[in-house]
Parts: C-alpha cells; sequence; structure tokens
C-alpha cells in the first residue's frame, strides 16, 4: 500500500503542475498542426488520385510509418518513466507530448487505413490502438478527478487513522463481548478475526463486500435470541452498536481504496494493451510485405 500511497502523491503532484497545459498547451497545438496537414495532404491526394489513398499508396506508407514511429515512441513512456531520476520537469513535458502526440493517432492512423476495415490483422492492430488511446483517456480523468475525491472521501482523517479506528473497535469489541454466552462471542470473534480491510486489488476495484465477516457477524447478532437479564441485553446491544461503528469505519477505508484502485486500473489495460498492440502492428507490417 505504500507504493499506492506513494503513487497518490506524485499523481496530485503532477496534476497540480498540469500537464496538460504544458508550455501553454505547445504539444497540443503540435500534434493539431500535424492533424490538420494530414487531412489536408489526404484530401488533396484523394482529388488527385479520384479514389481515397490506402495503406499501400505513397500517402499510406507515409502516414502508416508515422504512426507506427509514434506508437514505439509512445511505448517508451514506461522505460522513460522508470529511468528518470531528478528530472520531473522533463517528465512532465514528455506525458504531455504522449497523451497528444497519442491522439493525434486517432486522425494519422485512420488516414493511412483509407478507411479500409475487415475482419483481419491490420484491423487488429487499429482496435487495439483505439483501446489503448481510450484507456489513456480514462487515465486523464482519472488523474484530473480522483485526487479529488479521495481528499474530499477522507476529510482530515489519514490512512493511518482510520486503521487505528478499526483496531480501536475491534479492541472495544473484545472487551464488550465478555458477557456474551458462547454463541455470542463466536459472531464478536468472526468479526474480530476474520474482518478483511483492504481483500484483492479486483475487490478494491469494484467494493464488492458483501461476504465481509463484520456485516455476517451483525446479521448473526440480530438473529440471535434476545437475552433474558437487563445486563445481557445492554451488552448484545452495545457490540451491536460496536460493530455498526466498525462497518461506518470499514466503509470509509474501502471508499479510500476504491479510488485509488481506479487510479491504477485504467493502467492495466493500457499497459497489456500496448504490447498486444505492438504484437499486431508486427504482424500487420510483416503480412503487407509477405502478400505485396
Ligand atoms: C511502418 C508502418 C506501416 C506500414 C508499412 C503499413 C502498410 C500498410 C499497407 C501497405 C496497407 C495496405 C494494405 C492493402 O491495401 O491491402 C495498410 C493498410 C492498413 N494499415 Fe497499415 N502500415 C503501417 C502502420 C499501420 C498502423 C500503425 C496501423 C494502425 C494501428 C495500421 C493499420 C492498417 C489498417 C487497418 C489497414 C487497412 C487494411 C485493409 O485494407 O483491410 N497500419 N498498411
Ligand atoms: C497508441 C498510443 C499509446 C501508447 C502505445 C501508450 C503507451 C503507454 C505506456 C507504455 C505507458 C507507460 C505506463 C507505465 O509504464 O506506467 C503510458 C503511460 C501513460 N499514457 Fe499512454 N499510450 C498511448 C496513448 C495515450 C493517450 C492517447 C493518452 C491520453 C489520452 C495516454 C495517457 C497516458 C498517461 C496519462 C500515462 C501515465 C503517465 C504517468 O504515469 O506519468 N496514452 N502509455
Amino acid at each position: 500500500m505504500t507504493h499506492a500511497g506513494g503513487h497518490t502523491e506524485r499523481v496530485r503532484q503532477r496534476t497540480h503542475e498540469g500537464f496538460l497545459r504544458h508550455k501553454g498547451f505547445r504539444w497540443a497545438q503540435i500534434a493539431s498542426g500535424l492533424c490538420v496537414v494530414a487531412v489536408g495532404v489526404y484530401f488533396v491526394t484523394a482529388a488527385q488520385l479520384r479514389e481515397p489513398p490506402s495503406g499501400g499508396s505513397w500517402l499510406g506508407y507515409l502516414l502508416g510509418t508515422a504512426s507506427a514511429g509514434l506508437i514505439v515512441w509512445l511505448a517508451c513512456l514506461g522505460i522513460r518513466k522508470r529511468a528518470v531520476s531528478d528530472g520531473h520537469y522533463s517528465l512532465k513535458a514528455w506525458v504531455s507530448a504522449h497523451v497528444y502526440l497519442g491522439l493525434s493517432l486517432i486522425v494519422l492512423a485512420t488516414l493511412h487505413t483509407g478507411f479500409q476495415f475487415g475482419w483481419n490483422v491490420h484491423t487488429l492492430a487499429y482496435t487495439l490502438m483505439m483501446l489503448v488511446i481510450a484507456s489513456g483517456g480514462f487515465g486523464i480523468w482519472a488523474y484530473s478527478v480522483l485526487p479529488h475525491r479521495l481528499s474530499a472521501n477522507r476529510g482530515e482523517v489519514t490512512r493511518k487513522q482510520m486503521l487505528e479506528t478499526i483496531a480501536s473497535l475491534d479492541a472495544q469489541l473484545q472487551e464488550a463481548a465478555q458477557p456474551l454466552d458462547r454463541s455470542g462471542a463466536a459472531i464478536i470473534r468472526h468479526s474480530i478475526e476474520d474482518t478483511e480491510i483492504g481483500g484483492g486489488f479486483w475487490q478494491r476495484l469494484t467494493g464488492a463486500y458483501d461476504n465481509c465477516a463484520n456485516r455476517q457477524a451483525m446479521i448473526r447478532a440480530r438473529a440471535l435470541p434476545r437475552p433474558k437479564t437487563e445486563r445481557d441485553v445492554e451488552a448484545l446491544a452495545k457490540v451491536e452498536g460496536l460493530m455498526q461503528q466498525k462497518a461506518d469505519a470499514l466503509a470509509l477505508a474501502r471508499r479510500q481504496m476504491r479510488i485509488t484502485a481506479l487510479l491504477e486500473a485504467w493502467l492495466f489495460v493500457h499497459i497489456p494493451a500496448t504490447f498486444a498492440l505492438l504484437a499486431a502492428l508486427i504482424a500487420h507490417i510483416v503480412s503487407v510485405f509477405a502478400y505485396w
């Protein structure tokens, strides 16, 4: 979790500095310029050829090579990220260029295809590219809104305090369960010993905690026969109250974990789809030359 926490800090800092606005949208301008030129040349060539230039025309080759070069360069961001020592600024420039040049592929690669799509490896490469771009778009959304949601959810409470609250409620439960009979004590032990705060990545992402031990313990406690003595009635009411407080504390911590998981989830599409794209691209290029 320290990794996720550090990542979030880093993300927040980067969003604050604004890689989207880097140097007055320099990369947005360069990327749009590229697209405008490509569209212009495409339509002029289409008029001259009296048909849309396909991937096999001179313009198709130019756009295809440019797109493939860009894709390889974009894919190198992972390496670049890990090689960064203290160049925070240059990384910001890289991410800015990455986002806008990545988006420009929607135009460049589409023009390259000459709008010819089918059930083949060429269109597979194209689809994977669009998947990478779409997940990147989701990443931008995540980086821009989720850090705010994180701080809004937790208010002034730190992660450490959330965990301490849950631990302290467990200690109080232990104490309050003393007067209960065996079946009551077993229920409380279930809540104390078997409650998982986070769980696996998928569970944190979906926030599905139906089988949460504390929740089940609450249901079982409610189903217990009402005790006979006043003292036992009070003891049961007390543990039920404590379990409710624990449920609230768990919900807060889990919402926090869910947002942190969302901050990384899109990379689980973005990165593997990048590798698949590179493979499909190689197949595309090899197959076009093989059938030449
Ligand atoms: C060095 C880079 C590339 C070269 C040399 C290249 C070459 C070609 C050629 C020669 C064609 C025409 C094939 C035909 O008419 O049957 C073509 C079509 C196509 N290319 Fe590329 N390409 C490159 C990069 C890309 C990239 C980056 C993508 C997308 C990610 C892509 C997707 C497509 C698609 C979807 C078609 C249309 C296929 C069809 O006609 O059914 N290509 N490419
Ligand atoms: C075909 C085009 C693209 C490829 C091949 C690609 C590939 C990659 C790779 C390999 C990484 C490094 C991930 C890591 O190691 O943590 C990355 C990061 C990233 N990509 Fe892309 N990407 C593409 C397009 C886009 C687009 C269009 C966007 C935004 C709309 C985008 C947004 C991002 C962001 C925000 C990061 C994270 C940067 C960071 O954590 O500092 N990508 N991309």
